[in-house]
């Protein structure tokens, strides 16, 4: 008889009990359109494989019929900005969990997954490294007019912003003052000042000061209803004179009108996102060295972060069967 090891997830009142010998020949789909580098992809084989799991790969899939169906019999599912919608929890009826290897997770219908009693997880801090360091050369790229002759600025001695102090800003405020930068930050949820002080980060009352006083704003807020297009016109156009705003954050927390208008008005500010604005040809064309977009989000992009993201998720997806561990659950 095989040894019935069994966990409990709680949802609600209701108690949802599972045994992982019944789980022993589960499906862990791994859709990535944009896929993990093949040394992390052999990595999460390797882990889920020695729990008893199967794994199916869907990479650069260029359809979402491709994606309704491969879920069809997943029992979990790894996933990078991929978009789970409710029509692909819908699609999934054997679907436990869905793990997002990394930090956003926009990008998935929490709701649609609770209510079906899918447990939803990131992996926090797994990529930030590669995120921040993406942020830091930005900064340079600008300062250097693109890599494009004519005479550039340093980054040395200019005030840094961190717009959120989490896992990515506290990286790239470390980075930057490691170049000899003055950082500043402002995070609304985070009220302890020894946080910052530990970093020898200035914290800054409100998020119109920080701007204010902000050479480089390095963007690193989540989307949510109370941040999408958030960052606008004001706040742009009280930036300090040659000033650069760096997002490696989400498209979505900008408000591009805004945006467009501050870069109208202001013939010295900046800006470049490792996320294309739904505007970025007209940008690009209208704004030239002032503007830059990389053609696909970047900023996770290194065998590191893959590796770190999807061994993670892996990891996350075998404590959760075998030992019910729901520390990264999103959707609580
Ligand atoms: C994240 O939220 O972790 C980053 O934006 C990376 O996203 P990616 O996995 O799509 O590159």
């Amino acid at each position: 008889m095989p040894t019935i090891v069994p966990y409990t997830y709680e949802k609600k009142e209701e108690k949802i009990v599972y045994f992982t010998s019944l789980l022993k020949d589960m499906k862990v789909l791994v859709a990535t359109e944009k896929p993990f580098a093949a040394e992390a992809v052999n990595g999460i084989k390797e882990i889920c494989e020695a729990a008893g799991y199967q794994v199916v790969l869907l990479e650069k899939y260029t359809d979402k019929a491709q994606l309704l169906e491969a879920v069809a019999d997943a029992d979990a599912l790894i996933i990078r900005s991929d978009k789970v919608t409710a029509e692909v929890i819908e699609a999934a009826r054997n679907l436990k969990i869905v793990v997002r290897a990394g930090a956003g997770y926009d990008n998935v219908d929490l709701a649609a997954a609770s209510a079906r009693g899918v447990v939803v997880m990131n992996t926090p801090g797994q990529n930030s490294n590669a995120v921040a360091e993406l942020a830091l050369a930005m900064m340079i790229y600008m300062s250097r007019n693109r890599f494009t002759a004519g005479t550039g600025s340093e980054i040395q001695g200019k005030t840094l912003g961190i717009h959120a102090y989490g896992n990515v800003g506290k990286l790239v405020g470390r980075k930057g003052k490691a170049m000899g930068m003055n950082v500043i930050a402002y995070d609304p949820f985070i009220t302890d000042d020894f946080v910052f002080e530990n970093d020898g980060v200035r914290k800054v009352g409100s998020v119109e000061e920080l701007y204010a006083q902000s050479d480089f704003l390095s963007l690193h807020i989540p989307a949510t209803p109370a941040t999408k297009g958030s960052i606008g016109y004001e706040l742009l156009s009280s930036m300090p004179k040659g000033a650069t705003l760096v997002n490696t954050a989400r498209k979505e927390v900008i408000d591009e009108q805004g945006l467009e208008k501050a870069l109208d008005e202001r013939t010295d500010l900046k800006y470049i996102t490792d996320i294309a604005p739904d505007a970025v040809e007209h940008l690009a064309e209208k704004f030239g060295k002032r503007f830059f977009a990389t053609p696909k989000k970047m900023g996770a992009e290194t065998a590191e972060a893959n590796i770190n993201a999807g061994l993670a998720a892996a990891r996350q997806i075998v404590d959760f069967f075998v030992n019910g561990t729901t520390k990264f659950q999103v959707n609580k």
